[in-house]
């Protein structure tokens, strides 16, 4: 792999919960080893090549669509699409066939709950760094008194539409795009907890966030977005600013969806929601508009639960919100393409919890003179908490840089950067060393890839 196609984080307001700024950490101090120096390293190189593109508008006719082929099913299948019914297996068959004939890579993971098997739907769109997954989803399963159609084929029909507005686009994210629909959320968010709980830890590791939709097409709507991580809730909160509707937080039950599945966790989460059986205020009607003193949704797990009960302005909203969620906290920049010559190792070295520093080693030869004023320096290590960990390069003659220092309040995931080292002073030819340190116990990781750009 050619460190070309390597790529860094974008580092914007929306995204800085998600991903660590790097600056903060480049500070200046003692070196790691007790006689070798350590020189200062300086930032990653952090301008874009390009801006971030804008994510399109989702047109409602397309998710409505869905909606009607949602309550087709439904309807031919005794009125449901719950858990462990025909109606449930058709739904999943449907929003498949849509994924796999636009490019998706789809998996159907089965579980069983109440002696029923239950599918999820997981969609993964090829391209962006599988290191940091950005996920969005669904519950796509309904209750049995009815159709389902705002709780949830709303939210379902919008992560569908986004999805296939990915392919359109043929959209390059920075990370990489997967999307869910899970099955039996109405039995207790048993589909996404399956999930959660199935995924290894290095991979549970990688998710950076999760944005969760269900019920965003309320036919008396509000426009609430969840309050969890920072930096997901901003991305909604701006967007519904540039279109001049106000928000305000979910309140109606923290915890009653597939998101907290994911934050318990430790991923980050977020989402949107129009509104259940709570009624909606007269203040609350005056700035939204709809109907005071009466519910979000009259036809929450009702039978009236029908393509009738959509309120289309509400649903377009959310839609358009849900996409440009997921246009904005995947972008990224990418890194521009080395001007010289990569050497890299991308043997996997297991980093000891609290323990002895490990290396991973770059032989160089053929060259001559000295390395460059500004060795390009790629650090790629997968790590539950960052904060652990002391990471120096070794030139071959032992003199150590210090790229990162370690540090008890940086809990984000995995180190992943680009450090220029002032190497002019250093032989070019042989073994140059990345040495990872974790000086703090509980978390772990390894290292993934070292690389060197003359
Ligand atoms: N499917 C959810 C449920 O039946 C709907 C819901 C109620 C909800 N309250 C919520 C979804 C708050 C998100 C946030 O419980
Ligand atoms: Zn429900
Ligand atoms: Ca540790």
């Amino acid at each position: 792999m050619n460190v070309s196609e390597h790529h860094i984080p974008r580092r914007t307001a929306a995204t800085a919960a998600l991903t660590l700024a790097l600056a903060g950490l480049l500070a200046t101090t003692a070196p790691a080893g007790a006689a070798a120096p350590a020189a200062p390293a300086a930032p990653a190189a952090e301008t874009a090549a390009a801006a971030a593109a804008a994510a399109p508008d989702i047109p409602l006719a397309n998710v409505k669509a869905h909606l009607t082929q949602l309550q087709s099913i439904a309807t031919a299948n005794g009125g449901n699409r719950a858990h462990g019914r025909p109606g449930y297996k058709a739904s999943i068959d449907y929003v498949k066939a849509k994924l796999d004939a636009a490019g998706f890579t789809t998996t159907v993971q089965q579980f069983t709950s109440s002696g029923a098997t239950g599918y999820n739907l997981i969609a993964d769109w090829p391209g962006g760094d599988t290191n940091q997954v950005l996920m969005a989803g669904a519950h796509l399963d309904s209750v049995s008194s009815g159709p389902g159609i705002n709780d949830n084929g709303s939210g379902s029909a919008a992560v569908l539409e986004t999805a296939l507005a990915v392919s359109r686009a043929q959209f390059k994210p920075a990370k990489h795009l997967r999307f869910a629909w899970w099955g039996a959320e109405e039995l207790g968010l048993v589909g996404s907890k399956h999930y959660v709980n199935s995924l290894p830890t290095t991979e549970r590791a990688k998710v950076a966030g999760y944005l969760n939709f269900d019920m965003i097409g309320s036919p008396n709507p509000g426009y609430f977005v969840y309050d969890d991580d920072p930096a997901i809730e901003k991305t909604f909160k701006d967007y519904f600013a540039s279109i001049g509707v106000p928000t305000e937080i979910e309140t109606e039950g923290d915890g009653r969806s597939d998101h907290a599945s994911f934050k318990n966790a430790g991923i980050p989460v977020g989402g949107l929601f129009t509104g259940a059986s709570r009624t909606k205020t007269s203040a609350q009607a005056q700035k939204w508009g709809g109907t005071a003193g009466q519910a979000f949704d009259r036809c929450y797990h009702s039978s009236c639960d029908t393509t009738s009960n959509i309120n289309d302005t509400g649903l377009d909203r959310n839609s358009d919100a849900l996409a440009h969620g997921v246009w904005t906290l995947s972008a990224g920049t990418t890194e521009p393409p080395p001007t010289g010559d990569t050497y890299e190792n991308t043997a996997d070295v297991a980093i000891p919890d609290n323990g002895a520093a490990v290396t991973s080693t770059v032989t160089v030869s053929g060259r001559s003179g000295n390395a460059p004023a500004a060795l390009q320096v790629g650090v790629d290590i997968v790590h539950t908490w960052r904060g652990d960990l002391v990471v120096d390069l070794l030139a071959p003659d032992g003199t150590a840089y210090r790229l990162k220092n370690s540090s008890s309040s940086d809990s984000a995931d995995n180190v992943r950067a680009t450090y220029t080292v002032d190497a002019a002073g250093e032989a070019a030819n042989g073994a140059w060393k990345l040495r990872v340190q974790d000086v703090a116990s509980q978390d772990t990781g390894y290292i993934n890839a070292f690389r060197l750009t003359f």
